[in-house]
């Protein structure tokens, strides 16, 4: 009797403590929660707590644009597409994996942690069978590795002006420009300005001379952040203007490079692509030649933090009480040989006692 009842204690417990495990909830990382985001690959996101509608994917004829939040593991967070596709009669579920990078609080950037599904529009993303239990490195497992610059940004659709970082040191000028598009339309040159250097955060360009807008934009993006690959830089820029998605975009690509003085850069709408370079544009794209006819004084590749005063002072204070310290133990030293000179002459009929009694030399250390 007494042990029926344990077991029914014990089974329960079991029970109860498999429900938890069942219902325990998956929460987006709070930056990110109740608001919408622009996504340089999908487009506007809208984040719940634990939901994200908006990244849309397809494949064969499933799809979906509504995501639930499935699991986080530090900064790896993968999230379950709701519905399943369909494939030789049997169900599977779609999983995408995104390694996030806080840039802002209001912007991130992140890769996607899967190999490429050419049957899913060449997005990348993991399918499992329905029903079977997913873990983080299954749902973000690749056989390749992701091209460095194959990476993409989210940015904070009300704190657009909010993100803006430094650009990298080839971009920190005023330059006259040139633009050749993939069609091969030359346009913009002499008199042409792109000014990167009036604020380093904020790309304002002139282009009444060219025959087609320059980065996607009305002439101002700022720079959300930027990667390098051997010595070509990706920079990430947001427009934030009208983005209709034919003539302006809110994302743009920028892969730069320096020769001698002058800089080249190839644009690219949305995120930076695998194999963007500096030599080719892509289809859609353009390339710039630029001649710098000013730099920025001081430049850097990054944002230097504003040195406070405070900063300075703790300087300041911790500075002396170095010097403090190390002049009381020479101070202490000094005074220790004295003594231990006198005590020498006075004691040299002991002359083992002081080496017994000195501390080992490494003490702590073990040999
Ligand atoms: C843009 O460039 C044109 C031609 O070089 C010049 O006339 C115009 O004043 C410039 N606009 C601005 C806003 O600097
Ligand atoms: C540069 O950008 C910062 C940050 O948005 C802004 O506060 C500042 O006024 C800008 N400076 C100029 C010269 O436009
Ligand atoms: C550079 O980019 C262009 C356009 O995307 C591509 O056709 C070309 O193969 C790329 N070159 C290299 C060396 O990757």
């Amino acid at each position: 009797m007494m042990s029926n009842t344990l077991l029914f204690y014990g089974v329960s417990f079991i029970c109860v403590g498999h429900l938890f495990l069942l219902i325990e909830t998956c929460n987006y990382p709070s930056d990110l929660q109740s608001a919408v985001w622009e996504d340089s690959q999908k487009g506007s996101l809208t984040y719940t707590t634990n939901q994200m509608t908006g990244y849309t994917y397809s494949s064969y004829s499933s799809g979906s644009s509504i995501w639930n939040c499935f699991l986080i593991d530090g900064d790896y967070v993968v999230s379950k597409a709701t519905g399943t596709i369909n494939l030789f009669s049997a169900q599977y579920d779609v999983y995408i994996c995104q390694k996030f990078t806080k840039i802002t609080s209001f912007s991130y950037s992140y890769y996607l942690e899967s190999d490429v599904q050419s049957n899913a529009n060449n997005d990348r993303l993991n399918v499992f069978p329905t029903g079977n239990s997913v873990t983080v490195s299954q749902a973000c497992a690749k056989t390749m590795d992701i091209p460095t610059e194959e990476f993409h940004v989210l940015v904070k659709n009300s704190n657009i002006a909010d993100v803006k970082q430094w650009f990298p040191t080839p971009l920190l000028g005023k330059f006259e420009y040139t633009k050749v598009t993939a069609a091969g339309v030359s346009s913009c040159g002499s008199g042409s300005v792109w000014d990167d250097c009036t604020n380093r955060t904020t790309m304002s360009i002139n282009m009444t001379q060219c025959s087609s807008v320059v980065a996607f934009s009305q002439g101002v993006t700022y720079c959300v952040t930027y990667i390098t690959k051997g010595s070509t830089y990706y920079v990430v820029v947001v427009n934030p203007g009208i983005a209709d998605g034919t003539t302006y975009f809110r994302f743009a690509c920028l892969a730069v490079s320096q020769s001698g003085s002058t800089v080249t850069v190839v644009e690219k709408s949305g995120s930076c692509g695998a194999g963007q370079n500096t030599s080719l544009a892509g289809t859609g794209g353009a390339k710039y030649t630029m001649t710098p006819y000013e730099t920025c004084p001081f430049t850097t590749d990054s944002p230097s933090e504003p040195s406070s005063d405070i900063g300075l002072i703790i300087g300041i204070v911790v500075g002396l009480l170095v010097l403090l310290i190390i002049g009381a133990v020479v101070g202490y030293c000094i005074y220790k040989k004295k003594k231990n000179q006198i005590y020498d002459r006075e004691k040299k009929e002991n002359a083992n006692y002081l080496q017994g009694s000195r501390p080992p030399l490494y003490s702590g250390i073990s040999s």
